[in-house]
């Protein structure tokens, strides 16, 4: 099976082996499976946050087809103990309300995340909206703690159930357990664990959490950390995401993407001054760079600035392989690309805003089998 057809991008080649898991059980047995006998494992969910190799993956991936969502009122887990042990697969999991009086919705991995937002929504459960347009799948959403539009999901995720690799068993991971950073987690890169199940805490009403993306709050009409009706901050957030290609068009070859292709950097207050030097000399003195302040006194700034500035133009690329014509951090690949081709240009990219900037990229979307 080639992997292209599993991603956004369209790239990979083939699987060595490749199990389709429709349930817990099945996707617990095909990864364990493969890891008693030394096999290497892909777990693969939407594919919207991964670059695969043109020789495609020497081992066994696994496509996490599980799906359920249960939500309503009843017995909430006892949250903070770390990382709680489960017998097996099986878990007395009943729809539960949590004791702040949020509702408890838990969902299987393989659920797709854009319908979950959108029934959240519909039922008036608030705090998922502004996560709306996202592709793949929910159990990817802890991996990389997804977040968009002043929204992340370690902000209502209060449980996650897993398969542990390294143990062999199905474990319970609280949120702190889950050490959630700006797209980064206790799950990133490690591999150690299977997403199962994801448990959000949600406020049961009408209105959105309060707006904080200014560019949001500006579409909306409103102050930000006011709140605007659930509907509107998802339809909101949907026309934003399709005017920067956001959302998976096959008519529109700009949404052929792995999303954000590089973090945010996020400075030290030495490489801020740096920056400003750079910024001042390449732009003049007038020129400010984007600046969002952290909790830990760094200062997140914008990639998507630093690659327009550094001179590359939206669209610029060779053949199919491309930066998005409406948002430089989309790499975006219209038929026929190669890995390979897309890797140069990341490199391409990466090394301009270096010379330019003084910042080195970090690639956002998972890779397999490349590397920058
Ligand atoms: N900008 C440019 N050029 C562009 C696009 C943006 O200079 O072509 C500058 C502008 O100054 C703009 C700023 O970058 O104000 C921020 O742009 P945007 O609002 O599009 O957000 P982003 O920082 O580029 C991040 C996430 C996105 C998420 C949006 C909205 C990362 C790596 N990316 O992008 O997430 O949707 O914010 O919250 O944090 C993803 O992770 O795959 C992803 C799409």
């Amino acid at each position: 099976v080639r992997l292209a057809g599993y991603t956004t991008l369209r790239l990979g080649g083939p699987a060595r082996c490749f199990v389709e898991a429709t349930t817990d059980d099945e996707l617990i047995d095909a990864v364990g499976r493969a890891d008693r006998e030394g096999e290497p494992v892909l777990v693969l969910g939407g594919g919207s946050n991964l670059v695969v190799a043109d020789e495609g993956f020497a081992g066994t991936a696994v496509h996490v087809a599980t799906r359920g969502v249960t939500t309503g009122p009843g017995e909430s887990r006892d949250a903070g103990r770390g990382v709680t042990t489960g017998p097996g697969g099986s878990r007395a999991a009943g729809p539960a309300a949590s004791r702040d009086g949020r509702v408890l919705v838990r969902a299987r991995a393989g659920e797709e995340w854009d319908p979950f937002v959108a029934r959240c929504v519909e039922e008036g459960l608030s705090g998922v909206e502004c996560l709306s347009g996202i592709p793949g799948l929910l159990g990817a959403t802890p991996i990389q703690n997804v977040g968009a539009y002043g929204q992340d999901v370690s902000e209502t995720i209060v449980e996650v159930r897993a398969y542990d690799r390294e143990r062999g068993e199905v474990v319970v991971l609280d949120r702190d357990a889950c050490r959630f950073g700006y797209r980064s987690s206790a799950f990133k890169g490690a591999h150690r664990h299977v997403v199962l199940e994801v448990t959000f805490a949600l406020e049961h009403d009408d209105l959105s959490a309060p707006i904080r993306y200014a560019e949001l709050a500006r579409t909306l009409g409103v102050d930000p950390g006011e709140r605007v009706p659930l509907r509107d901050a998802r339809e909101a957030v949907l026309g934003l995401r399709r005017g920067k290609g956001m959302v998976l068009d096959p008519a529109d070859p700009d949404t052929r993407s792995a999303g954000s292709f590089f973090t945010n950097p996020i400075l030290d207050p030495d490489q801020v001054t740096d920056l400003e030097k750079r910024v001042a000399d390449r732009l003049g003195t007038g020129a400010v760079f984007p600046r969002y302040p952290e909790p830990d006194g760094r200062t997140k700034t914008s990639a998507a600035w630093l690659i327009d500035k550094a001179g590359f133009t939206k669209g610029y690329g060779r053949g199919p392989v491309r930066i998005s014509t409406k948002h430089a951090l989309a790499l975006t690949n219209a038929d026929g690309g190669r890995t390979e081709d897309l890797l140069a240009l990341a490199r391409e990219v990466r090394d301009g805003v270096r010379a330019a900037f003084g910042v080195t990229l970090v690639n956002e979307p998972v890779f397999v089998g490349v590397s920058l």
